[in-house]
Formats: structure tokens, C-alpha cells, sequence
């Protein structure tokens, strides 16, 4: 047997370097994957030589066998250096763009927080509970007989007129948007026993249009105390309590006779506002008076045995003197700088 080796270290190394060549300028994993079968796989030039070792003659064999074992070695370890190369790449590049940034400046989005009247609100139900009241809520679709007719209101009454009430449809059904907080005097007289002491603010409805002092839909609070025994002192005594806490201990109240319906005698509550801008002064903060003896009539109470005071104000306009707020327009435009200004946070 005679012949040449066709396998020779020239010719493999020449496979090995077009190999490890191609290897070198895979630019990344994709690439280098692409040409694994060229390379390493079946496909590759080193295969096929080595596929060729069975026609070779046997003396040759072993020599070129080894020859090309090494080649493919030195090809396949390229190769598996370049893939942990460019995986390390990989996974560098995606923790980074993982990365969290502890220091970034957040984005917060706000929750959005209460508005100054609702604080203003339970600010005011605060000094009333402190004293032992309770908080009594009724509905703002109200029944024309609780809005009116319980309070004293008569029918063709002027006071009646005074209030810009909006009716609501069908007439027939008497139902009102409520004027007031009065009408929660009569159901909280017609649900709980006496003595009733209850605090109830809540929204009430005229006909206003909406300008710098007035809006249709604004908030009260109205006190009704009945028990035995109860008189004008015990109003007075009451709200210059409450004018204090909301004003400081300098304010006081002043009472001017005025008419309701459903008070007698009524008087119109002032305020001494001593932290007012532009120095203290009287505020005309809402009405009172002692309860008259036909509302406890209408509610089945017994004038003779108990009697009481009730009083009403509006959060909107206390808010506004309280805190010198000019216009009713940033109470209802719901812009949070407003809100911000009474530190709430969002
Ligand atoms: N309801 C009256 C109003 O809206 C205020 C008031 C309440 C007066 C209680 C006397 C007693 O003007």
C-alpha cells in the first residue's frame, strides 16, 4: 500500500484558521449561533475532513486522525469561549438596563386628599363631639314637609319665598333639593329620645348662581339641643364655645333679633373674628334661636315638658372669613394648589 496523506497539517490548519476566523468576527450571540453548523456542525469543513478519514489510507489514518482531532478541539474551544464571551455580554447589558436607580428623583402620582371644607367639616363635628353631641346626617332629595312645613313654614308663608328652593319633578311628588340642615331638626326629633343633642352638617341647595360669594351647592351645619330646662343662655354659652375653638380665645358672639319660622325667639349669630385680615371685626356667621314650640309639636314633643336651641351656619362661608378665602370659585374648581395652601398633603 503506497500513496500521500491528503490530510495534511497545512491544509488543517488552513480549516482552522478560516474556522476561527469566522468565529472572531460573529458580532454577537445571534451571529455566532448562525454560524455554528459552518464551524463546529456537520456542515463545517473540519467534519468533512474528518468524514473523509475513511477513505484515506489506513496508514495515514491515525496521524491525520489526530491531526484533526486536535483541530476540531482548538475550533469547538473557540468557539465555546466566543458563546460564554458574548453571554456574559448579554447578561451585563440586561442587568443594566435593569438597573434601579435608589437616588432617581420618583415620580409620585398623588392619592389626592381631602378638601379644606371636609376638614373645615369634621373640625367642627370634633367640638361638638367633644361635648358629648352626636352626629346626625339626612337626605339631600328631602320631602317638602321636613324642608318646610314641620319647621312652621305655611303654606303661602313668605319665608317660604325667601329660600330659593329647587323643586324637583313631578311636582306632586313634594320632593325638594334641601334649602337647609334645618329639616335633620325634625327627623332627628321623630328617631331618637330625648334629650337630643346633635350636630348635623351636610349639603344644601339654592338656586344661586355660582360668583365670589355665592354657589348653589354649599354646606351647613346646623346644633339642635333639646332637653328640659334649656334657654338662650345655653345657646350662648354654646356657640361662644364653639366661635373660640374656630376663632381663637379672644372671639366672641353677639345675637340680633331676626326672624325664622321655626325658631322663637331667632336672632342673627355675629362673630368677633380677632384673627381677621385687615384687623378683627364682627362676622355675621348664621342664624339661631330657640326652638319654636310647634316644631316640637310637629315632632310629638310636649313644649310644656322640653324645649331647646337650635342654630345654623354655613362651612363655605366660615371657611372663607376663617381663612380669607375672597372667592367661592377656589372652593368648587377642585384645583389642589387651593387645597395645598391648608397644607394638605397629596
Ligand atoms: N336654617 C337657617 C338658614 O338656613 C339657619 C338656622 C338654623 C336658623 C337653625 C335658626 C336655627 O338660614
Amino acid at each position: 500500500m503506497s500513496g500521500s496523506n491528503p490530510i495534511t497539517e497545512a491544509a488543517v490548519a488552513a480549516v482552522v484558521a478560516d474556522a476561527l476566523k469566522a468565529i472572531a468576527d460573529a458580532g454577537d450571540l445571534a451571529a455566532l449561533r448562525s454560524i455554528r453548523q459552518v464551524t463546529v456542525g456537520e456542515q463545517s469543513e473540519i467534519s468533512k475532513l474528518n468524514a473523509s478519514l475513511k477513505t484515506i489510507d489506513a496508514e495515514f489514518k491515525a496521524a491525520a486522525g489526530a491531526i484533526i482531532g486536535k483541530a476540531r478541539g482548538e475550533i469547538n474551544a473557540a468557539f465555546a469561549a466566543r458563546e460564554v464571551e458574548f453571554a456574559a455580554a448579554d447578561e451585563r447589558a440586561k442587568l443594566s438596563a435593569e438597573t434601579v436607580d435608589v437616588t432617581a428623583v420618583v415620580t409620585r402620582v398623588p392619592f389626592g386628599a381631602r378638601h379644606p371644607l371636609s376638614l373645615l367639616q369634621d373640625q367642627i363635628s370634633d367640638v361638638f363631639i367633644g361635648m358629648g353631641w352626636e352626629i346626625a346626617e339626612g337626605p339631600e332629595l328631602e320631602h317638602e314637609w321636613f324642608n318646610f312645613d314641620a319647621l312652621n313654614f305655611d303654606a303661602d308663608h313668605p319665608a317660604r319665598a325667601m329660600q330659593d328652593t329647587f323643586f324637583v319633578e313631578p311636582v306632586d311628588s313634594h320632593l325638594v333639593l334641601r334649602t337647609h340642615t334645618s329639616p335633620v331638626q325634625v327627623r332627628s326629633l321623630l328617631s331618637r329620645e330625648l334629650p337630643v343633642y346633635v350636630l348635623c352638617p351636610g349639603r344644601v341647595f339654592r338656586t344661586d348662581e355660582l360668583d365670589a360669594t355665592h354657589t348653589p351647592v354649599f354646606h351647613q351645619v346646623e346644633g339642635l339641643a333639646i332637653d328640659k330646662g334649656l334657654t338662650m343662655a345655653d345657646l350662648r354659652g354654646t356657640l361662644e364655645h364653639f366661635a373660640r375653638i374656630m376663632f381663637g380665645e379672644e372671639a366672641k358672639i353677639r345675637l340680633r333679633p331676626s326672624f325664622f319660622p321655626f325658631t322663637e325667639p331667632s336672632a342673627e349669630l355675629d362673630v368677633w373674628h380677632p384673627g381677621a385680615k385687615g384687623g378683627a371685626r364682627w362676622v355675621e356667621w348664621g342664624g339661631c334661636g330657640m326652638v319654636n314650640p310647634n316644631v316640637l309639636l310637629a315632632a310629638g314633643i310636649d313644649p310644656e315638658v322640653y324645649q331647646g336651641f337650635a342654630f345654623g351656619m354655613g362651612i363655605e362661608r366660615t371657611l372663607m372669613f376663617r381663612n380669607d378665602v375672597r372667592d367661592m370659585h377656589d372652593m368648587v374648581e377642585a384645583d389642589v394648589r387651593f387645597s395645598q395652601q391648608f397644607g394638605v398633603n397629596l
